[in-house]
């Protein structure tokens, strides 16, 4: 079995007539130190599937297991286990932290984990620096654009430094030259130190830099 295994997983929203299949019987098997790409049109399931892979969601059914490890979704303290030691989530909306500023929103994960606070600062110096928003440290975050936004957000789950890195259009609101530095530093982390990194994207530009490109359609493979 692989790193990340995925069978036959579904989530279904709603009932009878009423009734979404946003995931119609997903498999996925991904190697660990593979850097993947999902693509496919507005609604097919990319964010649904995103979030299962992270313990965000729970699938209606079907089976995940991380690292042979069958996930329990019944169990909300090993999904936050998983969440918080395993894996890195940069959310499609970034889900900052609007009363904070830029350098509490990227600590605060942090804050759960072992280690001491001078490192923590210095780790986020570190990724501050090299997505361009030293500038905007102290800034609250409400007062950043969208751009800004998603580099802090991505700032925040590169802090972590955890195996896995999910990222759902971690270049949405970005132009392409931020794009690029965006990209090459995940493709960095893929190569120098086997981080296994899937991200959700509409971007051809983003999925150049993937091992594998993988399509949806309507909650399946396409
Ligand atoms: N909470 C919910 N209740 C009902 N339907 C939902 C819910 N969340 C998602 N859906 C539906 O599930 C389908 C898949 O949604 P999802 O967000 O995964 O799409 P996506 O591929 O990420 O789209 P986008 O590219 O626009 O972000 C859509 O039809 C959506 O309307
Ligand atoms: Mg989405």
């Amino acid at each position: 079995m692989s790193y990340l295994s995925l069978k036959n997983i579904k989530k279904i929203y709603g009932k009878n007539d009423y009734e979404v299949r946003a995931l119609d019987g997903i498999d996925l098997e991904v190697n660990k130190g593979e850097m993947i790409a999902i693509m496919g049109a507005s609604g097919c399931g990319k964010s649904t599937l995103l979030n299962i892979l992270g313990c965000i969601d729970v699938p209606t059914s079907g089976e995940y297991f991380i690292d042979k490890k069958l996930v329990d979704f019944n169990k909300l303290s090993s999904l936050n286990e998983i969440r918080n030691k395993e894996i890195s989530f940069i959310f499609q909306n970034f889900a900052l932290i609007k009363e904070l500023s830029v350098i509490n929103n990227i600590i605060l994960p942090l804050k759960f984990r072992k280690g001491n606070k001078k490192d923590i600062l210095e780790k986020a110096e570190f990724f501050i620096k090299e997505l361009g928003i030293e500038g905007l440290k102290n800034k609250n975050v409400r007062n950043l654009s969208g751009g800004q936004q998603q580099r802090v957000a991505i700032a925040r789950a590169l802090c972590q430094e955890t195996d896995i890195i999910l990222a759902d259009e971690p270049t949405g609101a970005l132009d392409e030259e931020n794009s690029i530095k965006i990209m090459s530093i995940l493709k960095d982390l893929n190569i120098k130190y086997g981080k296994t990194i899937i991200v959700v994207t509409h971007d051809n530009l983003v999925s150049s830099y993937c091992d594998r490109k993988l399509k949806m359609k309507d909650g399946r493979w396409s």
